[in-house]
């Protein structure tokens, strides 16, 4: 996010279209390359602007389209069944996971599955109490709500949200002062779906109120590679298995990726090729991304780098290490540990992180004597 004093400066220029002074329409130019700087990774997990449209044209419609999280899906598929034939609206349902997994795409899914309604909205657009109550007396029977990043929700909503899931009720407060009372007012039955990337952050008694809480996984590299297949035949991109399982194989576990690194690599194909993508053809353009053929990028592979050059293997803190490669925690924590940690190459203590063994071997440093194990417990509520 460019910072807010950049936004207001484009929005106020943007408006005024015709008196734009020529140097000020140049530095409004400048922050946007600056921001280049910033966001040059190809395989961030988050949504870019670059992914525009194309994420919207691949998102799959029906559960048997959605490839993967076997489990997952056959839980899901058992309570919408069980909830369509009592005509009651299914559990309100929490997913979590790394970003990029698939959670947004299958909230859509079970909406259209029930045959409802669906209702978006985030965590921080509810700003007021006033408007989460207006989304919810606007639903109609059975039907979807789906709030991303319900982590950030604000305590003032979320205590409107426990008696309208648990009891499909909301107070509401009429007047000020003295004279204030509360009223009480029915919902029609509906169904929360909550998305977020940071389950630990979610407060229990919101938590609590779940009855159905499902953690999407990483895919494994044969359901990327049915992902990646299944968007180039979306696309019109001719694409070999080979050439879908290179891709498949270095995109961190995450369909997101897997579907942006198909995009660059058709560039490649474009060019190179006669635009079929093949192996050889999807390995060069990895490499020249930077993407090694495990899937790390120069980002992990910096991380890496640093706990075993700079700090002897680790342990050391994440706020230390952060800062060390001039990276933000977060990025660290949500972006480059879930993988890392998957890979077997990163080890969480509580006094930080270490690299393992693995790690040493992958970035071709000699291994000391006791590394450390490799820790691949997953993203948990109490990560
Ligand atoms: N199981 C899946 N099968 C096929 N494509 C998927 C699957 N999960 C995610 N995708 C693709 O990945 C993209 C990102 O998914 P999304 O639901 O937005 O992730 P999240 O909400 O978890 O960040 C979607 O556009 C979709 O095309
Ligand atoms: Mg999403």
């Amino acid at each position: 996010m460019p910072p807010a004093e950049n936004i207001e400066i484009c929005l106020r220029y943007g408006t005024l279209q015709f008196g734009i002074p020529n140097s000020r329409y140049k530095g409004e130019k400048m922050i946007q390359t600056e921001e280049m700087e910033f966001a040059p990774r190809v395989i961030v997990p988050e949504n870019i602007p670059e992914d525009g449209d194309i994420e919207v044209t691949l998102r799959p419609q029906t559960l048997h389209d959605y490839i993967g999280q076997e489990k997952v899906k056959e839980k899901i598929a058992i309570y919408i069944e069980a909830a369509k034939r009592r005509g009651e609206p299914l559990d309100h349902v929490l997913l979590y996971g790394p970003p990029g997994l698939g959670k947004t795409t299958l909230s859509a899914i079970i909406a259209h599955e029930l045959g409802v309604n669906l209702r978006v909205t985030t965590g921080p657009a509810i700003e007021k109490p006033g408007d989460l109550v207006s989304l919810l007396t606007s639903l109609n029977d059975n039907d979807v709500l789906f709030i991303d990043e319900i982590h950030r929700l604000s305590r003032a909503v979320e205590e409107i949200l426990y008696p309208a899931l648990e009891d499909r009720v909301i107070d509401i407060i009429i007047g000020k002062g003295p004279s204030a009372r509360s009223i009480r007012m029915d919902l029609k039955p509906f169904t929360l779906i909550g998305a977020t990337t940071r389950a630990g952050q979610l407060s229990a008694p919101l938590r609590d109120r779940f009855g159905v809480i499902e953690r999407l996984e990483l895919y494994s590299k044969d359901n990327l590679t049915d992902i990646v297949r299944r968007s180039a035949m979306i696309l019109g991109i001719p694409c070999e298995t080979d050439g879908a399982a290179e891709i498949a194989g270095r995109a961190r576990g995450t369909p997101r990726i897997a579907n942006r690194l198909l995009k660059r690599v058709r560039d490649f194909a474009d060019v190179m090729g006669n635009g079929q993508i093949t192996q050889e053809i999807a390995s060069i353009a990895l490499s020249r991304l930077e993407i090694d053929a495990l899937g790390l990028d120069s980002l992990d592979r910096r991380m890496l780098d640093m706990i075993i050059k700079g700090y002897g293997g680790g342990p050391v803190g994440l706020e230390t290490l952060a800062s060390a490669i001039g990276e933000e925690s977060v990025t660290l924590e949500d972006v480059c540990e879930p993988f890392l940690m998957q890979l077997g190459f990163l080890g969480r203590t509580p006094r930080g992180r270490c690299a393992t063994k693995l790690a040493y071997e992958h970035l071709g440093y000699a291994p000391p004597e006791q590394a450390a194990p490799p820790d691949t417990g997953q993203l948990s509520f109490n990560a």
